[in-house]
């Protein structure tokens, strides 16, 4: 069965709208600021899978996390990250990272080609639903976690300086069984 491959949960963290929009250009498009400390709560002290390109559209590592990209380019650096150019050599690292820590998830926070390799090793799925549609080039094909089962869901509305109604969904994989004493969420 894909997922459980790896000692610690692989949790795809990720928003996306009702057309299946992830991105524009180099930035999210959309303004969700709560939607943001989700994310920040939810991969805090975890480490993080990420491809190149949305490294560059964050410009820094994100403090508190250890920081591990995907590139192809094995003469590509930057200052508190490290390389990886197969999947599966990043999500060991994270792996043994997590287990150095006790950190509860190896986060991985996309792009869109990242979340597409990492899906066959992820236990859950941490998805915000943007409630909309959105004009983006960047795309996740929504039906791709068709068979996945619903663990819990919460609505935010717009307002403030969100642009958009959004919920919070957690999904497990079908047929996944937490190991004992692990909670919902991370
Ligand atoms: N809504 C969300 O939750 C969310 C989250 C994150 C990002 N985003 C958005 O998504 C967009 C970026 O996504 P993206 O799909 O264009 O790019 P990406 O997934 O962030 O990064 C793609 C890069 O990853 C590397 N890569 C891809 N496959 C690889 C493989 N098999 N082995 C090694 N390295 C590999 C390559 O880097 P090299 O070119 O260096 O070889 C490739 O160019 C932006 O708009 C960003 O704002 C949205």
């Amino acid at each position: 069965m894909p997922g459980q491959a790896f000692e610690v949960p692989v949790v795809m963290v990720l928003a996306v709208s009702e057309n299946g929009i992830i991105g524009r250009g180099d930035a999210l498009p959309w303004d969700l600021p709560d939607d943001l400390r989700h994310f920040k709560r939810a991969t805090m002290g975890c480490p993080v899978v990420m491809g190149r390109k949305t490294f560059d559209s964050v410009g820094r590592p994100l403090p508190g996390r250890t920081n591990l990209v995907l590139t192809r380019d094995r003469g590509w650096g930057a200052a508190g990250v490290e390389s990886f150019v197969t999947v599966e050599a990043a999500l060991k690292r994270a792996e043994a990272q997590s287990v150095i820590d006790g950190s509860p998830a190896i986060c991985v926070v996309g792009g869109a080609e990242i979340y597409r390799l990492c899906l066959p090793f992820a236990d859950r799925v941490l998805l915000t639903e943007v409630h909309g549609h959105v004009t983006g080039d960047t795309h996740f094909d929504l039906a791709l976690l068709g068979d996945w089962q619903e663990v819990s869901r919460q609505r935010h509305e717009a307002g403030g300086k969100n642009s958009h109604d959004f919920s919070i969904v957690e999904l497990a994989r079908s047929g996944y069984s937490s190991p004992p004493g692990q909670q919902a969420g991370i």
